[in-house]
This record gives C-alpha cells, structure tokens and sequence, in this order.
C-alpha cells in the first residue's frame, strides 16, 4: 500500500509516518537522508537500530533488530542515490522478497528521488511493486515535485495545512472543492487532512484528523537537526499530549 504525508516544514510529516509504518508491522525502516530521527523511541520501549551501508541494513534484518525498533538507514548526503539504490536491493529484490513477513518502509524527504518527469527507478519499482503486505510511507513538503507513479498509486494521502500552489495541487488531486480548501489551509500544526483513495462510494472519503497527541512520538525530538539550508538547530519540543 502506497501512503502519502505531505505538509509544510515542521507540521509532523515525519512523526506521523512512523506512526503508521509502527501500526502496520513490528518490522519498520526509515529511510531518514536528513539524519533527522534520534533515538527517541524509548517512550513506546523500542530501541532504533541505525545502519549506513546496504551491508548493514542486510545484517540488521538477519539479526532481527526489528523487533527492538525500528532500523534506521542513514545515507550519506553526497551518495544518497547509490545508498538508496542499496536499500532497494536489500528489500525489493525481488520486489517479493519479503512479501511473506511484509513490513513498513517510511521515505522520508521522497522528492529527492523523484521529479514530475522522472523517478529514480528503484523507487520506481518499490512504488509500482511492492507486495500487498508491505506499507510504503513517501513524505514530502508538496505534491508539486511529485512522479505520476507517485501519485497514481496512492492509497491515502495525508495532508497537513497547505497554502498557494501546494494547497491547489491537493485539492485539484483530490478533486474537492472548496469546503476541502478551507479545511486545508486553516488546519492547525500537526493537523491532517486523511484522503482515502480507496474508499467505496459509499465510504466517507475524507476526514480531519484532529487528535495529534494520537500519534505522537519523540522520534524527530532531542538532536541536531539541519533545515533545507543547511543550519542546524536544536529542536524545542511542541508536544500538545
Ligand atoms: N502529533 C504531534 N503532536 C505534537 N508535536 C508533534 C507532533 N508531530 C510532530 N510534532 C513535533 O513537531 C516537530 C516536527 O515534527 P516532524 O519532524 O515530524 O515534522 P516534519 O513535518 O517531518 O518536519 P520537516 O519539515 O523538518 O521534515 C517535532 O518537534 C515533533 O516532535
Ligand atoms: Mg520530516
């Protein structure tokens, strides 16, 4: 199943998606080119296991480290193409690899792999094939930079508040009108937007979801963290729980 978290900067993308990747299997990977997950995952007694190289990733798994926590591949920023296409060997081929276990797998910051006429294409296949066991989680600032794979194959998308540009592209891709618009662009931090695209007709397709404290998790608190400029800054805690 392909998901979707898109939302502006600190909105809680990043936390919400290994929300989901921890409700669906006790096996997650976190795909994190940001270095931006610490590990914080005591609270919920699970401890992460962090990995740099394919080879690591692979001893993980053989190890089981997954049952402590989530495992967490680190890339290097100068070959996070080469590191990712690593990752995807380790887990997807063959795409069924693990089809029989199934796990989560959140891509956090997606759009460095994909533009709206390319993707790389080990994503490619992760997207297009992965088995119906395995969650996939892209996260991403806007669908604006997004592949069509991307986003013909979501099952849910999950957005927080958006404006300009960002917020027509959602609501045009969801095809609402203008209640979803409003809804959107006055959410407030940390509340999402859920879009189940797979939801029959006579299914609600949309709801708010307005309980953060729901899925909240320490994991992004408590380090270093670079914004898209590079700086790093010490992160204040913004927990409503
Ligand atoms: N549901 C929540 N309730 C309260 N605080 C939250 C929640 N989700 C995230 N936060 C806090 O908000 C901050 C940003 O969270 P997170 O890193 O998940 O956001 P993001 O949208 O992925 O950010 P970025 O744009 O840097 O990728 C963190 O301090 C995190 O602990
Ligand atoms: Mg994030």
């Amino acid at each position: 199943m392909n998901v979707l978290c898109a939302g502006r900067m600190k909105e809680g993308k990043t936390t919400l998606a290994i929300y989901l990747a921890q409700q669906w299997s006790p096996g997650v990977i976190i795909w994190d080119p940001r270095h931006m997950i610490g590990d914080n995952f005591i609270e919920k007694e699970n401890k992460a296991t962090f990995v740099y190289t394919g080879d690591e990733l692979e001893d993980a798994i053989d190890d089981k480290k997954w049952l402590e926590g989530p495992i967490i591949f680190r890339p290097d920023a100068l070959r996070l193409e080469q590191d990712f296409q690593e990752l995807a060997h380790v887990l997807f081929d063959p795409p069924e690899k693990y089809a029989e276990s199934g796990f989560a797998i959140v891509i956090d910051e997606a759009a460095q792999l994909q533009h709206p006429q390319s993707i790389l294409p080990e994503l490619d296949v992760i997207v297009r094939q992965h088995p119906r066991s395995v969650l996939v989680v892209q996260c991403t600032h806007s669908l604006q930079d997004w592949h069509r794979a991307s986003k013909d194959l979501m099952s849910a998308l999950y957005c927080f508040r958006q404006v300009g540009r960002s917020l027509h592209m959602v609501v045009e891709y969801c095809d609402g009108d203008e209640e979803m618009e409003e809804v959107i662009k006055t959410l407030p931090r940390h509340w999402c937007m859920m879009y189940n695209f797979e939801a029959a007709a006579n299914e609600v397709q949309w709801s708010v979801l307005d309980e953060p404290e729901l899925w909240y998790s320490p994991a992004t608190e408590g380090i270093h963290q670079q914004d898209a400029s590079g700086n790093s800054s010490r992160e204040e805690s913004t927990r409503t729980a």
